[in-house]
């Protein structure tokens, strides 16, 4: 499609993927909710994480801890004093940018500087840039030579260029400088409303797994190296959600903490890591074509941290962060030891001596997952039928590992009793295992394209065939090739188990 986002988004509205939160009092910016086929989606992407990440390991243990922790929590992690985006306010549209999205360049012309012009983050900043800096020239009728613009985001601004830049709102130089705005949501535990009762929403899962790190040496058998994980609600006041479900204040994360001993050679874990979040991404069916690694600059990285490298993808807005994954040495740690008063260590058999492990945090979003998903799965073809006609057929090609319904049971006619009977029956055995859908209603051809619209993989035709030749056979047809074959009950089964893992 010519606009690969719009029909992302107006497919999973349409088909009950995903719904804006309190739509009916005109949503809620940064909030989503997941309709009856999202649910089943973004449920099989967590449990297929959790089954390769923890169930079928013997080095990782799963947990799940609390939304609210302790405000000494987020003190200790750094996230009371640090975790902020610069905010820059426009004090005549009230609009708010994050610095770091809000790009400028000098108009120098002749190697004087005239002005200066400004643009919201986009694919095509620079060009952006240079065609304003050509407008703002031919309006102000100065003759001479342009440089090409010097793109620079709103952090790098000096005081002295802060009060000239233009707003993206108002065109005149209406911005404030930034300011740290502090992203974690606040509320209050308990009856009293003041400083001693604030709490926060945790805007990330990995803290429940430093502050449990005692626990659950303690109560298990785990040896380094060995992994904590958990899925759960983290909540961040973005300045800027956007990209629909990429980037929202009420997001699901998959986080992992491997913990490693302080000799051990982290960068071997970092490439380990990195490399199972690949294939694991490939393992759900997205393309590898899409997929590519970024190394965080050494200049910009937290003081404790040794490496981060994030995987990326193509996503129809541009190469965007999916998968973070954090050499974050004994930071962590460290500071819950000191900030508590209790240890963090663990004792070393070998040497005899105690000390805090090292860490390797592969950290994901997972409705970033479900966006990558829908976006790279959705296809629009041009199909001819019997007849000669041709039309488009939307098709969402998602692996049997996480699609919504892994069948859909259809009686060629619902008039045909003995027919229908063997349907239903196969439907009442397939569902005690399977997600699958029963549909006797319209002629067979719209039936399979609504399938295909949820990218179920299979659909079984239940047909005169069936009930009056020997062998007792079905008609399944393949989602992606629009093939057809006759299989036994016994076959389907088999095919479905080698499938769907
Ligand atoms: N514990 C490390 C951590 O939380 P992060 O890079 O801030 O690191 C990890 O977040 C992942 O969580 C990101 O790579 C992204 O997939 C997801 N994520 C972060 N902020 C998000 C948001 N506002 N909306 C959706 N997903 C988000």
């Amino acid at each position: 499609p010519a606009n690969l986002m719009e029909a992302v988004v107006s497919l999973a509205k349409r088909r009950g993927f995903v719904f804006q939160s309190s739509e009916i009092y005109g949503g809620l910016n940064g909030f989503f909710d997941y309709g009856p086929m999202g649910v089943e989606l973004k449920k099989n992407i967590r449990d297929c994480w959790w089954n390769d990440m923890v169930r079928r390991r013997d080095d990782i243990v799963g947990i799940e801890t609390s939304i609210i922790m302790h405000p000494k929590v987020w003190e200790a992690s750094g996230h009371v004093a640090g975790f902020s985006d610069p905010l820059v306010d426009c004090k005549v549209s009230k609009n708010r940018y994050r610095a770091d999205q809000l790009f400028f360049a000098p108009v120098v012309i002749d190697g004087t500087t005239h002005g200066y012009v400004s643009a919201l983050e986009s694919e095509k900043t620079t060009e952006d840039l240079q065609a304003a800096a050509e407008l703002f020239k031919r309006k102000k009728a100065i003759t001479g030579t342009l440089s090409p613009v010097v793109v620079k985001d709103f952090t790098e601004a000096t005081a002295d260029e802060v009060t000239k830049i233009p707003s993206p709102a108002t065109g005149n130089p209406d911005l404030t400088p930034p300011r740290a705005f502090n992203m974690m949501f606040q509320t209050n535990v308990g009856a009293m409303t003041d400083a001693s009762s604030v709490a926060y929403l945790r805007p990330e899962t990995a803290q429940g797994m430093f502050v449990d790190f005692k626990n659950v040496v303690d109560t298990t058998r785990v040896k380094l190296p060995f992994g904590i994980a958990q899925t759960g609600k983290s909540f961040r006041n973005e300045i800027t959600p956007r990209n629909f479900i990429f980037r929202s204040r009420e997001f699901e994360q998959m986080e992992m903490e491997f913990f490693i001993h302080e000799d051990d050679d982290w960068a071997k874990w970092h490439r380990y890591w990195i490399n199972w979040c690949k294939d694991w991404l490939l393992s759900i069916g997205l393309p590898e074509s899409h997929i590519s690694e970024y190394d965080h600059l050494k200049e910009k990285l937290a003081f404790y941290s040794k490496g981060t490298t994030d995987i990326m993808f193509k996503f129809p807005f541009g190469v965007q962060e999916l998968w973070g994954i954090a050499a974050r040495g004994n930071y962590d740690l460290t500071q819950h030891a000191n900030a508590s008063g209790k240890p963090q260590e663990i004792f070393d058999e070998a040497t005899k001596k105690k000390f805090v492990p090292h860490v390797i945090e592969p950290a994901v979003g997972l409705d970033r997952i479900f966006l990558a998903v829908l976006a790279s799965c959705y296809a629009e073809e041009q199909v001819t039928d019997e007849k000669g006609n041709t039309e488009t057929r939307t098709v969402l090609r998602l692996s049997p590992r996480i699609a919504p319904l892994k069948i859909a049971v259809l009686p060629l006619i619902k008039n045909k009793e003995q027919l229908v009977a063997r349907a239903q029956a196969l439907y009442a055995k397939l569902k005690r295992k399977y997600a699958c859908f029963y549909d006797e209603t319209g002629n067979i051809g719209k039936r399979y394209r609504r399938q295909d619209e949820v990218g179920t993989p299979y659909c079984v035709t239940i047909d005169f065939d069936t009930i009056e030749k020997e062998g007792d056979t079905f008609t399944l047809r393949e989602r992606d090739s629009m093939s057809q074959r006759r299989v036994t009950e016994t076959e389907l089964f088999a095919l479905l188990e080698e499938q769907v893992y």
